[in-house]
Order: structure tokens, then C-alpha cells, then sequence
């Protein structure tokens, strides 16, 4: 019996490393990095096992990086969701975007929005792109929107936060071995993977072969096997 990647998360980290290297400006890493975002979903879409991808796209704490590389991502994200529409629809991908949407621009949410309807009848791979995602802000505003004097129990807890789905597999690029507080609750028994590749040169073919490795792992959830 091997194990099924049902739900994959990444966190895509190493654009700027990977623009430095060849002398290139960190806008450039990040509009590589979304050219393999789109390589990457329609691998995924076509893939018999996996139901959703979720991709950690800007942090709550990536407001911190320079104003003009913040802009840029903005940008970028803005120009990326526009123009995939079409690749979304052919590719029966359904989006839906997890964090909090509110503090972005208007036309931001606006193409979010439309993205969003679109695809809602697609019933092929989901992919969650998270932006101003941050795992802690996440409980913290699930928590908010209970009723504070209602006890809750766990699943109340899942059942209220943006990403409602525990993960199997996540997958980080770039080297390091941390969450960066990316899906703390929903990664809690998923199986981590690291590799050293920066995320523009991650490709199909090094998913395909963590996915296998990831196949023969032994789960057991906290319990005995
Ligand atoms: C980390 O690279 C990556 C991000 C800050 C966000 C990920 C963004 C993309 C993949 C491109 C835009 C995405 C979409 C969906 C259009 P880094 O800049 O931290 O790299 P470094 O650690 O090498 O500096």
C-alpha cells in the first residue's frame, strides 16, 4: 500500500538566490518563479492522485521586504491571475485563494474575485494560491470569528480556518528546514520535504520523484502501526 499525495503544499522560496547567481535583478527570480507555478499546477492538474495543490505565494511578514520588490509581487500576482484564466478553465483547475484578501488593492481582489468564480465549477485539481497568508494570523482569526464563550472543540477549529484540509506532503525549496509559519495547524502530520533546488529551477520531474519517496513513507498519524 502506498501513500497518496491527495494534498500538496509548497513553500517556494529561492527566487532572489536564484536571480543573484546569474546577475539578475530579484524581480526576475520572482517572474521565473511564476512561470514554474504555472509549469507546476499543470502537472499537478493532470496528475491522477493529487486534489490540491497550495502555495505559500506572500507571507504576512513579506510586507517587511523592500516597497518597490512588494509592489512588484503585487504586480506580478495581479498580471499572473488575469492572464491564467484561460489556462485555469482548460486545465479544469479551481482557485481558491486562503489568507487575508482585505488589506489588498482594490483591483487586487477584484481579479482575486473574478479568478475565483470563474473556476467555480471546475472540478479538477484546486489550487490555493496563500497571500498575506500566515498560519498564526489564520488561528488567530478563526478563533475570532467563534463565539468567544462557546467552548470549541478541533474540528470547529479546522472548520473555521481558511484551508480547511490537512496536508499530506509539503514541500519546501531553497535549502532551509523551517515552516516560516506557512499552514501550522493543517501541516501537522503531513510529511516534510526539503531540497536544496531554488524554486525557479524546481521542475515536474523532481515533484514526480519526491512524490514517490513520499509514497513509501510510513504514516501513522500518532498512532501504532
Ligand atoms: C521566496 O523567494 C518567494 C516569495 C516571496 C513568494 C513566491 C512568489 C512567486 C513564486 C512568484 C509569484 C507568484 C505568483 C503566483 C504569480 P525569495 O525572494 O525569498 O528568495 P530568496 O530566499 O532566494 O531571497
Amino acid at each position: 500500500m502506498s501513500n497518496r499525495p491527495n494534498h500538496i503544499a509548497i513553500i517556494m522560496d529561492g527566487n532572489g538566490r536564484w536571480a543573484k547567481e546569474r546577475n539578475m535583478n530579484r524581480t526576475a527570480g520572482h517572474e521565473r518563479g511564476a512561470e514554474v507555478v504555472r509549469t507546476i499546477t499543470s502537472f499537478c492538474s493532470i496528475h491522477p492522485e493529487i486534489e490540491r495543490l497550495t502555495l505559500y505565494a506572500f507571507s504576512t511578514e513579506n510586507w517587511k521586504r523592500p516597497k518597490l520588490e512588494v509592489e512588484f509581487l503585487m504586480k506580478l500576482l495581479e498580471k499572473y491571475l488575469k492572464n491564467e484564466q484561460k489556462n485555469y478553465l482548460e486545465e479544469n483547475v479551481r482557485f481558491e485563494p486562503i489568507g487575508d484578501l482585505s488589506i489588498f488593492s482594490k483591483s487586487l481582489r477584484k481579479v482575486i474575485d473574478d479568478l475565483q468564480s470563474v473556476t467555480q465549477g471546475c472540478n479538477g485539481l484546486v489550487q490555493s494560491l496563500a497571500l498575506n497568508y500566515g498560519g498564526r494570523d489564520e488561528i488567530v482569526r478563526a478563533v475570532n470569528n467563534l463565539f468567544p464563550s462557546t467552548p470549541i472543540t478541533v474540528e470547529q477549529l479546522s472548520n473555521a480556518l481558511d484551508c480547511k484540509h490537512d496536508i499530506d506532503l509539503l514541500i519546501r525549496t531553497g535549502g532551509d528546514h523551517r515552516l516560516s509559519n506557512f499552514l501550522l495547524w493543517q501541516a501537522a502530520y503531513a510529511e516534510l520535504f526539503f531540497t536544496n533546488t531554488l524554486w525557479p529551477e524546481f521542475t515536474s520531474v523532481e515533484l514526480e520523484s519526491i512524490i514517490k519517496k513520499f509514497k513509501t513513507v510510513e504514516r501513522r498519524f500518532g498512532g501504532l502501526n
